[in-house]
């Protein structure tokens, strides 16, 4: 995330008492290095688990911590509920989310929450039994309709030791909710999103493959950002790498990419192909390892599977293809968004040192089929995600 994302932007963060209370540290370190300002406000028992003095050290403010204390430690309450543009409850525990929901308000945290008109933001972690128990699903159910966003635990080790859901969310994952929150773009709620990443790998034998350098990189961004912007994501890639809060479907070749796709574009709205999928693969796969000789050898490629034109267009399904040009890159990008029926393109230059494949960067322009042209400039691929995302948004709500 760059620097100025949320320069001057106004976040209260309100920790409650769980064994994750520390982990609140990176998140508003995430928030201060983005530009934002923050306030931090502690729950009594918050204060058993991590000190105000770090909280100060980090924030470069008082805590909000004593709200019955003569002239109050920090701001007041109603001080915070006002000043703050959002409010995020990291860690929240079941009982702040249990108060918040029947609209307790005994101490600071919750308090300022009741006071306050502020987007909330939910971060939980708890045991996985706490959690999954009923009680606490019916104060989270009842938070969302009162249009709290809840950023959903991961799974993972608990603090007791064991492996369940309700390990906090990661820092990062919880600032980019807070950005999509912040700049109003938390607008991909309850979409359903697939995004294929990575280079296909073609079988030479059981243990070499015909490849190219795509990283995922790129794919992986524009899956995380969907994410953040509340979509429900698939990510099919051949670089796994097990991102929290999406569902990731590892495949190999474009052939195994193809079947992972028909099966989670079913019911989908929007097809990112972000992978880079190999154009030929080996015709013949060799049943065991090839031995080394002095000879050369021969490999003999065919045309691989069209994997956009096998899925086909269908109803309902915004379908994003991808072009990876040397040159004449408009030309080729119209060509394809056309002869594949696609709904929008995104064309980059490859071959340029610094962007593009395997790097950290990219630079792109998206032509959409009614006529929407952006250049994006080259910026770390986060950010290209969200340009891009904006652009899908825009054509298709607007047919722009
Ligand atoms: C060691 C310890 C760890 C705890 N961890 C959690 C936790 O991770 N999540 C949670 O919801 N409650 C946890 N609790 C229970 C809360 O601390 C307890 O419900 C407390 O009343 C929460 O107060 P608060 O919500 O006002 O901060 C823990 C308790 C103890 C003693």
């Amino acid at each position: 995330m760059s620097e100025s994302r949320l320069q001057g932007r106004r976040v209260a963060i309100g920790i409650s008492g769980g064994i994750a209370a520390y982990k609140a540290i990176e998140v508003i370190r995430g928030l201060t290095d983005a530009g934002a300002e923050v306030r931090v406000m502690l729950t009594p028992e918050a204060m058993r688990f991590v000190t105000p003095l770090t909280l100060e050290a980090v924030s470069y403010h008082p805590v909000a911590a004593d709200w019955l204390a003569a002239q109050g430690a920090g701001e007041t309450h109603i001080g915070l509920a006002e000043w703050a543009e959002l409010i995020a409850i990291v860690p929240a525990t079941a009982n702040t989310m249990a108060k918040l929901a029947l609209g307790l308000a005994d101490e600071i945290v919750s308090g300022t929450v009741l006071a306050s008109r502020a987007p909330l933001v939910l971060a939980p972690a708890m045991n996985d039994v706490m959690y999954t128990q009923q009680q606490t699903q019916d104060h989270l159910a009842a938070l969302r309709g009162r249009h709290a966003v809840v950023v959903e635990p991961a799974i993972g080790r608990l603090a007791s030791g064991k492996s369940g859901v309700g390990r906090l969310a990661s820092a990062e994952r919880i600032v980019a909710v807070i950005e999509a929150v912040l700049s109003g773009r938390r607008n991909l709620d309850g979409l359903r999103v697939v995004v294929s990443a990575g280079g296909t790998r073609e079988a030479v034998d059981p243990v070499r493959y015909v490849g190219n350098y795509s990283s995922g990189k790129m794919g992986r961004a524009l899956a995380e950002v969907a994410a953040a912007r509340g979509a429900d994501v698939t990510l099919v890639t051949t670089v796994p790498s097990n991102p929290e809060g999406i569902a990731e479907m590892p495949v190999g070749s474009a052939a195994e990419m193809l079947t992972a796709l028909e099966k989670a574009c079913t019911g989908a709205d929007v097809l990112v192909m972000a992978a880079a999928v190999a154009d030929y693969a080996p015709d013949q796969v060799a049943a065991s390892k090839l031995k080394r000789t002095d000879q050369p050898i021969d490999l003999h490629l065919r045309p691989n599977v069209d994997i956009l034109k096998a899925l086909g267009p269908r109803r309902g399904l915004f379908r994003v293809g991808f072009a990876a040009e040397t040159d004449e890159l408009r030309a080729q990008a119209q060509q394809k968004l056309e002869s594949k029926h696609l709904d929008l393109i995104v064309a980059n230059q490859v071959g340029v040192d610094g962007q593009g494949l395997g790097s950290d960067f990219n630079a792109v322009t998206v032509v959409s089929a009614s006529g929407l042209v952006v250049d994006i400039p080259r910026l770390p691929k986060w950010e290209v995600a969200g340009r891009i995302w904006d652009a899908i948004d825009t054509t298709r709500n607007r047919g722009a």
